[in-house]
């Protein structure tokens, strides 16, 4: 036999070998995905993720709809959404976008509804959208600190109480709160510091509370993410030596964690491979709030 014509032989071996492989995986772990790809079993999953049309809701958004789930967008501003939507087109995911300001709660609850009902279901929710308002404690009103409160807190317990028929009826329902490490340690901008403390506090709340109704709630802390249009890319372009003060005396790895790094966390913890985790604090910080002895930055 000549090397040539063995060639197609060669081909058809290694096509049995890698439909082999393939069903063996399949048989072992009844998913579909190739030995090695790690499955988190999204596909077709109905999200929504308010604070969806930039930064960290978005990139949890697109993470989202890359594996596979049918994910909707919320935000206040409709052009904002638009954007997000033309974006995620770029790379062939469609998003379901929703205008809502998440600290009115009958519009919330209506745009939770709407979204599962416009779906068919809803599977996750991630209340990712949050704010502050007013700063210190001498700087700010109680005006300011309702506003915090509401919604860095109350937007999220809302959201979730909407969606539990949902999400329980899902039998893998998740809920995702995206909190901060600013409520991890205390922190000067102390109504912000203290809403993230109990968002944080509020999943193992939950997820005691909601268990019986088969849905997992978690929180996900990310530490200091730099990307375009965000805060730290502002204060790098208005005074890049504290920024670089700031990355040398609090960031260990000297950098800071990616949009994408958040976002893989969130499709995990969201997933069913992380069924057996709920009600946990997890912290996307790069060490960035590592027991120390050194102060903390205001
Ligand atoms: N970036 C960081 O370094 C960092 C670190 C730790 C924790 N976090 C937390 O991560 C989450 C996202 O942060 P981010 O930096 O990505 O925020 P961002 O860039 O300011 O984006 C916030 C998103 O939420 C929406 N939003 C804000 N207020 C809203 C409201 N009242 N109702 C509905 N949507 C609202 C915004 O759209 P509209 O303006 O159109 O409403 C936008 O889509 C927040 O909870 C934040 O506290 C961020």
């Amino acid at each position: 036999m000549t090397p040539d014509s063995r060639a197609p032989v060669r081909g058809t071996a290694r096509a049995y070998l890698t439909l082999g492989t393939l069903l063996r995986h399949w048989t072992l772990t009844g998913s579909p995905g190739y030995f090695g790809v790690v499955d988190l079993r999204l596909t077709g999953r109905r999200a929504l993720v308010t604070g969806a049309s930039r930064g960290i809701g978005l990139a949890i958004a697109r993470g989202l709809a890359r594996e596979g789930a049918v994910v909707s967008i919320a935000a206040r501003n409709a052009d904002g959404l638009a954007e997000a939507v033309d974006l995620l087109a770029r790379d062939g995911l469609e998003v379901h976008p929703y205008v809502v300001d998440v600290s009115d709660p009958a519009a919330l609850e209506e745009t939770v509804t709407r979204s599962a009902t416009e779906r068919e279901g809803l599977d996750l929710l991630v209340a990712n959208a949050g704010s502050s308002r007013g700063g210190g404690l001498q700087a700010s009103t109680a005006d300011d600190w309702m506003f915090t409160l509401g919604v860095n807190v109350v937007h999220a317990a809302t959201a979730i109480r909407a969606a539990v028929p949902w999400l329980s009826a899902s039998g893998n329902g998740a809920a995702l709160v995206i909190g901060s490490i600013s409520g991890w340690k205390p922190r000067a901008s102390s109504s912000y510091a203290v809403s993230k403390a109990a968002a944080i506090h509020l999943a193992p709340a939950l997820a005691v509370e909601l268990a019986r109704e088969r849905i997992r709630v978690n929180t996900l802390s990310p530490g200091s993410v730099q990307f375009e249009g965000g805060r730290w890319a502002r204060t790098q372009a208005a005074d890049p030596e504290a920024h670089a003060r700031f990355v040398a005396e609090n960031l260990p790895g000297g950098r800071f964690v990616t949009l994408e790094e958040v976002a893989d966390a969130a499709c995990f913890l969201l997933s069913p491979r992380a069924g057996g985790i709920n009600g946990a604090h997890v912290a996307v910080d790069g060490a960035q709030d590592r027991p120390t002895d050194r102060p903390v930055y205001p």
